[in-house]
């Protein structure tokens, strides 16, 4: 009898992405599975945005295959991978400040109803729907119909994954859910991705803040320059050690030299300082000592 774990919800296999000369990601093998958080980390320009548009539909690699329940696919859009359950979530939201949270919630797949002569927007259902889900989530908020504008980014982000969650996600893509935040708003976002997690969903959680990531993590997958340093179980890696191979090993060992020999400089020029005030000292003490001898009162 052959055992069979589940194939993972989604997993690139090799896959490298080229724009004209620029090597954006190469050689990249990574996957997530139901119920656990995968994260992401690297620097500025390690790859990270490029790997997630990939596996969104936005572009299509170069090289590699994107698998999802193990089997081969090729995304011709976004649409092509929100339809398989792979749901992303940018930056920026694509929220409209001015309307509603509930409104918001159902941008582009609107319930409506029948109103002779036309089909309307359900305001009473959507209203009742987008409370339901978003204390699901454990997220209170007093009024559905209060501008998403009113809201702070940490709940906007929370209003993003609830509704995620609710159209059928599977895959939850979250690119830097918690960089513009501060330290209390991240930890808002923390426990909605946690919540996801809990509702069985695989999140891939993408950021270059390591203090972030490490306590929600279940494994680690490091770039660097579009690179990757492998996959790692948090049981495997310290947060240190995450941090370091983050700034790449190398480049903190030779910064590490650098500063050795500015300090090394440094007391090489206080050393020639000191010398040089030594002899200044003196040199004033003899002028000094002249210029007492010149006004010597004569008796
Ligand atoms: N559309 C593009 N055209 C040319 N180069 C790109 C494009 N997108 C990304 N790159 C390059 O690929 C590298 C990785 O970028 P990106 O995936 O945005 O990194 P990250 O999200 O980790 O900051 C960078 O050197 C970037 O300049
Ligand atoms: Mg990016």
């Amino acid at each position: 009898m052959q055992t069979t774990t589940p194939a993972p919800l989604i997993a690139v296999e090799n896959v490298s992405r080229y724009f004209g000369q620029v090597v954006a990601i190469k050689d990249i093998t990574m996957s997530v599975n139901a119920g656990e958080v995968m994260c992401l980390l690297g620097d500025n320009g390690a790859g990270k945005s490029t790997l997630i548009k990939l596996l969104s539909g936005v572009y299509r690699p170069s090289e590699g295959r994107i698998l999802v329940d193990g089997t081969e696919v090729r995304f011709a859009s976004p649409r092509d991978a929100l339809t398989m359950g792979i749901a992303t979530v940018y930056q920026d939201l694509a929220m409209i400040p001015l309307m509603s949270i509930a409104r918001n919630f159902f941008l582009g797949s609107e319930p409506t109803k029948w109103v002779p002569p036309f089909r309307r927007f359900d305001v009473k259902r959507a209203d009742r729907i987008t409370r339901e889900e978003l204390a699901k989530m454990g997220i209170q908020v007093r009024d559905t119909s209060q501008p998403v504008g009113t809201l702070s980014g940490g709940e906007r982000q929370s209003v993003a994954i609830a509704r995620a969650v609710y159209f059928g996600a599977r895959v939850l893509i979250l690119d830097e859910p918690t960089a513009a935040l501060g330290v209390k708003e991240a930890g808002v976002v923390l426990r909605y991705i946690a919540q996801a997690r809990a509702r069985g969903l695989g999140v891939i959680f993408i950021t270059h803040n390591v203090h972030h990531a490490y306590p929600i993590g279940d494994r680690f997958t490091l770039l660097n320059r579009g690179r990757s340093y492998g996959t790692f179980a948090k049981s495997e890696v310290t947060r240190e050690e995450v941090v370091s191979m983050m700034a790449g090993g190398e480049e903190l060992e030779a910064l590490g030299h650098e500063l050795e020999e500015m300090a090394r400089q440094d007391r090489d020029n206080a050393a020639a300082l000191a010398t040089a005030g030594r002899e200044f000292t003196a040199e004033a003490r003899d002028i000094e000592r002249d210029a007492e001898d010149r006004t010597e009162p004569t008796a």
